[in-house]
């Protein structure tokens, strides 16, 4: 984390969500400095991916209240909505498992086609914006290649140059490497690394540990849909106290 202060950047309160008459998550609270990254880990089914969907309301909790900023952006005790979903994407930015690209367009084009269209900016102004983003991926000479001329982790770099030109405050990450080949991951996991040191907020969801050993701020750890400890890295790592942590992790390190 660059920033000392303690300026929350994003505050989540007891979200709830249920699918059907099952509740999924049980009430997650959850207070992200500004420049503060995030890991989350936890078994498979636990809620995680569906609690970071919640935090851009891609999924819409049944409970809860989201702060981005200090400025309410959703609060399940509201009648109305409290903020535009498509303001909040603009200041969320998410990256997925699967990249999802368009198969038709080019790196470039990936890239530049939301600042067109959601921030209104010139076909010239988006691209120049997008080179400068796929030059931070280290893509810049693949800029004009289509997806399917494109590694894995080319493609996840591109995805997260393409969440990058929203200029969004929060980044959410979903396993945003275990769709790749693991010598193709260190370079996503390198942007990423190098995005969390540049000051970027960013919560990412990942079965890397050693990732998260180094590049998060804190780690938390989801279970059965509740947050069962979160705190320094390291320290939850690595103390004996924390056994279902330290089981999870021998389980994902004998997959491997
Ligand atoms: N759209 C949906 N409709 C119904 N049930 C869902 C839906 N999405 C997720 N679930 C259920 O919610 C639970 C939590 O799923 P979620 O995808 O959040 O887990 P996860 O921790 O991300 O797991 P994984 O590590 O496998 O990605 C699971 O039991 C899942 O089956
Ligand atoms: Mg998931």
């Amino acid at each position: 984390m660059t920033a000392t202060n303690t300026e929350i950047a994003l505050s989540a309160r007891t979200i709830k969500k249920s699918y059907g008459d099952k509740e999924i998550l049980h009430g997650i609270s959850i207070d992200v400095a500004k420049g503060e990254h995030i890991a989350i880990i936890g078994p498979s089914g636990s809620g995680k991916s569906t609690f970071i969907r919640c935090l851009n309301l891609l999924e819409v909790p049944n409970h809860g209240e989201i702060e981005l900023a200090g400025e309410r952006v959703f609060d399940s005790a509201s009648k109305t909505p409290v903020a535009s979903v498509r303001a909040l994407r603009k200041r969320v930015g998410m990256v997925f498992q699967s990249f999802n690209l368009f198969a038709t367009h080019t790196a470039l084009e990936n890239v530049s086609l939301a600042p067109r269209r959601v921030l209104g900016l010139s076909k010239e102004e988006a691209e120049a914006r997008a080179e400068k983003l796929l030059d931070r991926v280290g893509l810049k000479a693949h800029m004009h290649k289509h997806p399917s001329q494109l590694s894995g982790g080319q493609q996840q770099r591109v995805a997260i140059a393409r969440a990058l030109a929203l200029d969004p405050d929060v980044m959410l990450f979903d396993e945003p490497t275990s769709a790749i080949d693991p010598e193709m991951r260190v370079e996503v996991l390198k942007v990423m690394k190098e995005l969390a040191e540049g000051g970027m907020t960013m919560l990412t969801v990942t079965h890397e540990i050693q990732f998260a050993r180094e590049a998060a701020d804190r780690l938390m750890f989801i279970a059965d849909g509740e947050l069962v400890a979160m705190g320094e890295p390291a320290q939850l790592l690595d103390d004996p106290a924390h056994e279902r942590i330290r089981r999870f992790v021998s389980a994902i390190n004998g997959e491997i």
